[in-house]
């Protein structure tokens, strides 16, 4: 490894690219179904609130995650005119047919690069995901639509334990050489620390640049915006957030919720790094939110502002 440590800041973004992914990793974790309506009302608050990139929903198995089953009726009733990017997670040739089908021009493949977590979450091999891929970006290039590429578990894996960083960056320069509109390193259970984060995007940065790499944190063990400013210090300027922190992954155990939005917020603008999003807002999709989950989102700008206000 090439000793490189920039100073601090240098590298920094003057923007980062947020992309609320509540709508999926959220509320595919919720206990009870949340209603489409409500579904519709949090991605309009999420617009309304300044987000330009939205995971609305997932094209997968019914069976394998019931809380999404209403995909193709959510998708068919998203606002045409709000120039947002709505993505929908796919984990095969079917799920982005299905998501083309319903009108949606930006697919996110999901795989996972140990072999165990793969199969867990969608029954392929890490080859079988590897051509998937490959098909899917050739079809994708043809179709004029956006494709993202999960490079999940890509820090630790829950089933094999720490990840090896030569596997993260031969896939997501395989990924990027088919020519992946974008990869996201997802730490889906939440066990990345900064120091991994620093290395394995340092490596990444300086052999494709930062312009198509993304980042995905889970704040099971409170490291979330820890590793965010790691990414940021190589300059990575693309991040997954979901408001109120809601979240996990049925498949991992032990995960919770990601990054929440408005912390994420609330770091990058105290940095002065723009985002475009209002905290208040946000904080407003949160107290939604709150009101269908019925617990109290783990959130930390929204306890802080919010709870505080209330009890005051
Ligand atoms: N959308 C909807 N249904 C799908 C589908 C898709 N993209 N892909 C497969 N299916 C259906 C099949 O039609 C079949 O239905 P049936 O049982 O009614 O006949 C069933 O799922 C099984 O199909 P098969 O091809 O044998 O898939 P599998 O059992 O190997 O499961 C996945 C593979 C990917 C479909 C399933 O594991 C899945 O949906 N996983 C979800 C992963 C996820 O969302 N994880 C969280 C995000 S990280
Ligand atoms: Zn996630």
């Amino acid at each position: 490894m090439t000793a490189y440590s920039p100073p601090r800041g240098e590298r920094w973004p003057g923007r980062v690219d947020l992309m609320d992914v509540a709508p999926r990793d959220g509320l595919q974790n919720e206990p009870e179904p949340v209603a489409t309506a409500d579904k519709l009302a949090l991605i309009q608050g999420l617009l309304d609130a300044g987000l330009r990139r939205i995971e609305v929903t997932s094209f997968v198995s019914p069976k394998a995650v019931p809380q999404l089953a209403d995909a193709a009726e959510l998708a068919a009733a998203l606002p045409r005119d709000s120039g947002a990017a709505f993505f929908a997670l796919v984990p095969n040739d079917r799920g982005y047919e299905r998501a083309l089908e319903c009108g949606l021009r930006h697919v996110a493949l999901v795989m996972s690069v140990t072999e165990t977590m793969n199969r867990r979450n969608i029954r392929m091999s890490v080859a079988e995901s590897v051509e998937t891929a490959r098909r899917m970006i050739a079809r994708a290039k043809g179709d004029g639509v956006i494709v993202r590429v999960y490079v999940s578990v890509a820090f630790v894996c829950p089933f094999e334990g720490a990840v090896d960083p030569e596997r993260v960056f031969a896939l997501t320069g395989e990924f990027l050489a088919m020519g992946a509109d974008e990869a996201c390193l997802t730490d889906a259970i939440g066990r990345a620390n900064p120091a991994q984060v620093a290395h394995v995007f340092r490596m990444l940065a300086d052999r494709h640049g930062t312009e198509r790499l993304a980042a995905h944190f889970h704040n099971t063990y409170g490291m979330a915006l820890a590793n965010t400013v790691a990414a940021l210090d190589q300059g990575i300027f693309r991040f997954d957030a979901s408001v109120g922190g809601l979240g996990g992954c049925p498949f991992s155990p032990g995960a919770t919720g990601n990054t929440p939005t408005e912390d994420l917020v609330y770091l990058l603008h105290e940095l002065g790094i723009e985002t475009g999003v209002s905290l208040e807002k946000l904080c407003d999709v949160t107290e939604r939110v709150r009101g269908f989950s019925g617990r109290i989102p783990p959130a930390a700008y929204y306890r802080a502002t919010r709870l505080k206000a209330r009890s005051a």
